[in-house]
């Protein structure tokens, strides 16, 4: 079993947007639990419409309250949709994750939130993956960041572009990759091979799953 907690270092990327794409495009290859970690404003299952198998109140500390449950599942993949910024719920969204997708805007300030947010992830060794999303929005802001993912050796696993369907869906309640085709949907493809990549072929884990 695999955990992939999805984090930004400020509110209102895309974390959301982006778990539930990565859900739907998983869930056609692997069984998954998927996480609302966001403990002030969980609002995954208003995108998805899961179910709920599970609910535990927030608890700070270093076990993540989501492995019995997938370990109960059988899950090859647990996907957890992190809360915004950098403090304590973090830290716990993170605990005993195998990856973090770090979703990053082309904003003046998106490159120093991301440093931010991977200075907590490094220090608890959870390795590092970086999506920008709405990437169009400002190109060289884009580029500044995949400078940066360069820099740290970092993978930029994908630019997202913006497009007003994505709101769309969500207000649909579904996720962008099953409401359409377009390019947001193929950079979510894209990416998730690329995740699918590291998460089961990076020496660290079986590909059974991956491989179906
Ligand atoms: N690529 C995109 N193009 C257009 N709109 C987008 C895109 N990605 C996200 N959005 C919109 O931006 C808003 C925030 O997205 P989302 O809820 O996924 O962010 P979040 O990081 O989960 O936010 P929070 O930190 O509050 O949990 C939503 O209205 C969503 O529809
Ligand atoms: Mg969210």
């Amino acid at each position: 079993m695999k955990q992939l907690v999805i984090l930004s270092g400020k509110g209102g990327t895309g974390k959301t947007t982006v778990a539930a794409a990565l859900a739907h495009l998983a869930s056609q290859e692997l069984l998954i639990v998927l996480a609302d970690a966001d403990v002030d404003a969980a609002n995954l299952e208003l995108v998805l419409d899961p179910t709920k198998r599970e609910k535990h109140d927030f608890t700070g500390g270093k076990l993540a309250m989501v492995d019995p449950v997938a370990l109960d599942t059988g899950a090859e993949l647990v996907l957890v949709d992190g809360p915004p910024g950098i403090g304590c719920p973090v830290i716990s969204a993170s605990a005993g994750a195998d990856l973090a997708l770090h979703v990053a805007e082309p904003t003046i300030s998106g490159a120093h939130d991301l440093e931010c947010i991977m200075g907590t992830t490094d220090h608890f060794g959870v390795p590092s993956l970086v999506a920008v999303n709405k990437a169009d929005l400002n190109p060289a802001r884009s580029d500044e960041i995949a400078a940066f993912c360069a820099e740290r050796g970092v993978e930029l696993v994908g630019r997202i572009p913006y497009d007003a369907v994505v709101t769309e869906a969500m207000v649909h309640g579904r996720p962008v990759t099953d409401y359409t085709d377009g390019s947001v949907t193929e950079a979510l493809k894209e990416m998730w091979i690329r995740i699918r990549e590291r998460l089961f072929l990076d020496g660290k884990g079986s590909a059974v799953g991956a491989q179906r």
